[in-house]
């Protein structure tokens, strides 16, 4: 950081970000599809919080469960602090129609309590629970393991976090790696053990989908990328990141149907695909989906300890897990989808959004792309998009 000092003055543009959605058609529609047998009658409830998990993990798995012989009816208890307008909560109506969707204020109301779920709910029960919105055991996470309970479900799965994880030592992370006891969804999962719930609890890592609200990773790359700009990376750039594929996850969280007792028992699991990539192979990966010639990608590796994070997606250090537990005990036969399949896909999407024309703010960049090197020069490549106004004249060089 040779000539970066309090002299600097740095002005730079905010950075705007429009996201566009459709309407959406609010569905009260029966969960019970005909045409099962009635000799598997279970219905399956998905709880989902106002991300919709990364945008789409309880749409992705209603999908999943809707052809699945176990399950009979599926119901979406959908935080309404969801923006209906953005996916995949605008997809609910025509993309699940048969799935029932009810709305409650699973957020934004600490004092819900199982009688009110239940109401909610219209009195039904059921048999399996998947939980993507419960972040304590207080109000509504503390109800729906209290209705879990009272139903005597077959199974409650809790979509936990790999976040949990702290002071890791082994990679990929396994399921005995310590957890931070005091995170809200390690709560979670003791209160539902507490109440002798059949629990198993996922935690995942870093989701991407066709319906995904959430983008900032893999954009963080293409922003780059489309405006052949260095991708200032961490360290040596081989750490290594598990992104996966929101259907994968869900069918992931669906194989829990494969083996009840097998679940229950290890009852943890890790979650996300069987390919890792590391921080500089996903850059190669995006160049490629977005046409650039490998050449010229500019992988700017930077001192994470003089530098920091900055604004670079992934952990600085190693922090990925891998799958394996859930292929033996549940005979998950691992992901459909490849990252380097999907970026092309993912590429499109990124122009759709606006993505090679929106502002960004690139001062963090410039100031490790610039601060890593000797050189000074007031002009750079960053001045066409995020102009610096730098005041010089007491900076010694
Ligand atoms: C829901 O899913 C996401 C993945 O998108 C995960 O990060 C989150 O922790 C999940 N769980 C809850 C309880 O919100």
């Amino acid at each position: 950081m040779r000539f970066i000092n309090s002299s600097l003055v740095l002005l730079v543009s905010a950075s705007v970000l429009l996201s566009t959605g459709h309407a959406f058609t609010p569905v009260s529609r029966s969960g019970v599809r005909s045409g099962k047998s009635s000799l598997c009658m279970s219905a399956a409830l998905i709880v989902q919080n106002k991300g919709g998990g990364h945008g789409e993990l309880g749409f992705q798995l209603a999908k999943t469960l809707t052809d699945h012989p176990k399950i009979s009816s599926i119901t979406i208890l959908q935080d309404d602090a969801c923006k209906d307008s953005s996916e995949p909560f605008c997809s609910y109506a025509t993309d699940i129609p048969n799935v029932k969707i009810v709305k409650a204020p699973l957020s934004s109301d600490d004092s819900m309590t199982a009688d009110a779920m239940k109401e909610l709910l219209g009195g039904a029960s059921f048999d399996y629970v998947w939980d993507n919105a419960s972040k304590k055991p207080e109000g509504a996470g503390k109800a729906i393991c209290d209705c879990a309970k009272e139903w005597g479900v077959k199974l409650y799965t809790y979509v936990s976090s790999a976040g949990m994880y702290q002071n890791p030592t082994q990679f990929p992370m396994p399921e005995t790696t310590p957890i931070k006891d005091s995170a809200g969804q390690a709560k979670q999962d003791q209160y539902a053990v507490d109440l002798g719930l059949p629990l198993v609890s996922f935690r995942p890592q870093y989701i991407y989908g066709p319906k995904s609200n959430k983008h900032d990773y893999i954009d963080w790359y293409f922003d780059r990328l489309v405006r052949d700009l260095p991708l200032p990376i961490p360290a040596d750039g081989t750490q290594k990141v598990s992104l996966t594929n929101a259907e994968d996850v869900a069918s992931l969280l669906a194989s829990v149907l494969n083996d009840e007792q097998a679940a229950v028992s290890q009852r943890f699991f890790n979650c996300g695909t069987d390919q890792l990539h590391t921080y500089t192979d996903v850059a190669m990966m995006c160049a490629e989906a977005a046409g650039k010639d490998p050449a010229s990608v500019n992988i700017e590796l930077y001192d994470a300890d003089l530098f920091g994070k900055a604004t670079f997606p992934f952990r600085m250090t190693d922090f990925y897990v891998a799958p394996d537990m859930a292929k033996q005990t549940l005979g998950w036969t691992g992901p459909k989808h490849s990252l380097q399949g999907d970026l092309t896909d993912y590429y499109q999407s990124y122009v759709a959004r606006g993505g090679p024309t929106k502002q960004m703010s690139l001062v963090k960049d410039w100031e490790i792309v610039f601060g890593s090197t000797s050189q000074f020069a007031v002009r750079s490549v960053y001045d066409q998009y995020d102009p610096l106004v730098i005041d010089t004249s007491e900076v010694n060089q």
